[in-house]
């Protein structure tokens, strides 16, 4: 059946009558059915309940027209399952208590069986297939290792990586241990997603644009490589890459692997397509803040990007990044439907 999905062929770059279009981020803040629930339950809650992830996820899909649901949780469930105290507090976003700087830390966490302990996650997915009833693909996802680490050393989000880094340069053992416990906790995740129902699986790797070029080589690369190589069903299960502003090493992010690449809005899509090569799938890129600007500017970019893609069989319309809590909801009603006509061959 799955040939019949427009995202699933993009993704293995085949021919489509137009460009399918999905967005990181769609189910949020920023429409209105969201907030309603939201204003009864708090994000985690949302998140351990698969009725009310389920219906959070379907949202973007008959709001919007998207060509895939992505399903509604958060990539810190994983940590908080490897055994760390996670909290969201308003406006302040994720807090994880008791942050991780040492080789005893990290043999405290644990890496665990995600069928049961992130039972939630897969009956998520399984109620998600079945109220989707074959209309739009699911993807599941997963946070990459080193943004994964970042927020178990850092305890919260970071602008320098202070701790992070000082990790990762002065305890270089250290930190490859911890990397590749979270790897082997992604790995069990990632494959459980796929033996409960996910079509498709994004990893997330917000935050390793913050790294040079050959520290990506040397601490991220050989992990994630790994997990490329550990999931099940590779080639029926296509997966997204998404490196987030790693514009300057984007050959390496495809030598890490990934059938489709994702990327941000900080460099031309037929530049990183050409880079990453036409023999992968590529998802972006329109910087989420245009949809502050009016319908004539973000139609201009949106023709802009497709014409970078030339109608190439394999490209996936998408933001660069998640969509803003404060975006106009109209806007991003607009975008899709301007992706879809737009790009009709
Ligand atoms: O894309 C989707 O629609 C699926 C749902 C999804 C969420 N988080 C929902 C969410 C996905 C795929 C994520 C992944 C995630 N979570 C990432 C990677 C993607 C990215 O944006 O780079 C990261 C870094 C996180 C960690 C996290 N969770 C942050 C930084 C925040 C924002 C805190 C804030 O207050 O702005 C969250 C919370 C979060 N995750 C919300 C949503 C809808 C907002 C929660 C709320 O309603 O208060």
């Amino acid at each position: 059946m799955s040939e019949e999905y427009l995202f699933l062929r993009a993704c293995r770059r085949e021919e489509v009558e137009r460009t399918p279009v999905w967005l990181m981020r769609q189910a949020g803040r920023y429409m209105a059915a969201y907030q309603k629930v939201r204003a009864e339950h708090s994000f985690l809650e949302m998140c351990k309940n698969p009725k009310l992830a389920v219906q959070v996820t379907l949202q973007p899909v008959e709001r919007l027209g998207v060509d895939a649901a992505i399903l509604f949780s958060d990539i810190l469930v994983l940590v908080e399952a490897m055994g760390m105290k996670l909290e969201f507090h308003e406006g302040l976003g994720p807090r994880l208590h008791e942050p991780v700087r040492s080789l005893e830390g990290v043999e405290k966490l644990r890496v665990p069986d995600a069928e049961k302990e992130l039972g939630y996650v897969m009956e998520a997915i399984k109620l998600a297939r079945e109220k989707l009833r074959g209309r739009v693909p699911l993807i599941g996802f997963s946070g990459a290792p080193f943004t994964l680490a970042s927020y178990i050393i850092e305890g919260q989000g970071s602008r320098s990586f202070r701790f992070t880094k000082e990790m990762m340069f002065s305890q270089p053992e250290t930190f490859h241990a911890l990397m590749e416990k979270i790897a082997d906790a992604v790995i069990d995740y990632l494959n459980a997603q796929i033996h409960a129902g996910a079509q498709a699986l994004q990893i997330f790797d917000s935050w390793v644009g913050c790294l040079a070029p050959e520290d990506y080589e040397r601490y991220v690369l050989p992990h994630m490589q790994r997990i490329f190589a550990s999931l099940d069903a590779r080639g029926e299960v296509p997966v997204i890459h998404f490196a987030n502003q790693a514009a300057t090493f984007l050959e390496k992010v495809r030598a890490a692997g990934g059938d489709v690449i994702g990327v941000d809005w900080r460099i031309p899509l037929d530049e990183a397509w050409r880079r990453v090569g036409y023999d992968v799938a590529i998802q972006g890129n329109l910087d989420p803040m245009a949809l502050f600007a009016p319908l004539e500017e973000i139609e201009r970019r949106v023709r802009d990007i497709l014409a970078k893609a030339e109608s190439r069989p394999g490209h996936i319309f998408n933001l660069g990044h998640g969509v803003h809590k404060d975006t106009p909801e109209e806007k991003v009603v607009a975008l899709v439907r301007m992706v879809k006509e737009l790009s009709a061959r």
